[in-house]
């Protein structure tokens, strides 16, 4: 008696399917419960001929642990039925959400809108390389031998080639374009140069130029002023103010240096501009007619003004960005930071 009703627990935990959450958990109070069907069959042990109440003892316990194995069955699989069901109502035609596509480095930003403000006044693109040679670097551009910047100390010579170097600034395409091409000429050369510095939170031994060459006739330092005073608005605003210092380079005279207002008001201006409420940005001067008779130029039918800015001083201003290491270790945490559509 007591076993056949064990025995029809049994199929009957076999053969249940539960369809949802709730039938189950009906299953789960009827057999599983504090006051499941299966206990009182226990209760019945004394009834029970001694000699078979091991059997019966085995047999509830069957009955029992079926009941538990079928009831986490049962859980997962309608767990993943319920899933399945919920991914019926995605529109798999819908397009994808938008996908992290990278991000444009600070250093590209700033360079991209440099030639684009001198696009805009007629300024082409000159590109050229980086490994260059002593001629178009230095001697072209009025350096003599005995100048400083092409000590050992500052210039990375390739070793095997005691003629060729890297850039240390991008003047050199200055050289080149006005060996190839007649005045007039107008253009920007970006790019990156190489200076044997103790790399350093401001100073980095690579480093980004954008270089300006306009040459025609009748070309004045007025011209230059006033491009300049172009650029100062366009990329920092129309309130943009620039004073130019008087300074020396060796491939141009006169010759200075730009500076911009950068404001004094917080603790970082203060920092920035070393207490001035300046900062240096560029140098720039009238080409020095030795340099235009270096490169096949007339000097006495042609004039032209030259500039060359630093690409990384300006996108630390404009980023607010306190070490110029950060621009060449491409964490990503950092680079993520950035997004530009030019
Ligand atoms: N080549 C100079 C430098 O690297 C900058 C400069 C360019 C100055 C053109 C005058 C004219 O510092």
């Amino acid at each position: 008696m007591e076993f056949e009703r064990a025995e029809q627990l049994l199929t009957e935990i076999k053969e249940a399917k539960p369809q949802n959450t709730e039938e189950l958990e009906a299953f789960r109070i009827k057999y599983l419960g504090s006051k499941n069907i299966i206990k009182p069959l226990f209760s019945l042990m004394g009834k029970i001929d001694p000699q078979l109440r091991k059997d019966y003892g085995l047999m509830l316990n069957k009955v029992k642990t079926t009941a538990e194995e079928k009831y986490r069955q049962l859980k997962i699989e309608l767990a993943d039925e319920q899933q399945t069901e919920s991914r019926k109502g995605i529109d798999l035609t819908a397009p994808p959400p938008p996908s992290h596509k990278g991000s444009r480095h600070p250093v590209d930003i700033v360079m991209n809108r440099v030639i684009r403000i001198f696009s805009k006044i007629g300024f082409a693109l000159a590109e050229d390389r980086e490994i260059e040679d002593d001629w178009h670097n230095f001697t072209a551009m009025n350096t003599p031998e005995d100048h400083p910047a092409r000590d050992m100390q500052d210039t990375y010579y390739l070793r095997d080639f005691k003629n060729l170097l890297l850039r240390t600034h991008t003047s050199s395409v200055q050289a080149r374009v006005m060996t190839s091409q007649k005045p007039p000429i107008r253009i920007i050369a970006p790019g990156r140069v190489y200076r044997n510095e103790t790399i350093s939170a401001r100073s980095h031994c690579q480093f980004h130029q954008v270089e300006g060459l306009y040459i025609d006739k009748n070309v004045s330092f007025a011209d230059l002023k006033q491009t300049l005073l172009y650029y100062a608005r366009e990329m920092y605003g129309p309130d943009a103010k620039i004073r130019l210092r008087p300074s020396y380079f060796p491939f141009t005279e006169p010759s200075a240096e730009v500076d911009v207002y950068w404001g004094l008001e917080s603790e970082t201006d203060h920092r920035i501009t070393k207490g001035t409420g300046w900062l240096e940005i560029m140098g720039c001067g009238m080409v020095d007619p030795q340099v235009l008779t270096n490169c096949g130029i007339d000097p006495e039918v042609y004039s032209g003004f030259a500039f060359g800015m630093g690409i990384e001083r300006q996108a630390l201003l404009t980023y607010r960005i306190e070490d110029i290491r950060w621009l060449f270790e491409n964490d990503i945490r950092f680079l993520r930071q950035f997004h530009s559509a030019i």
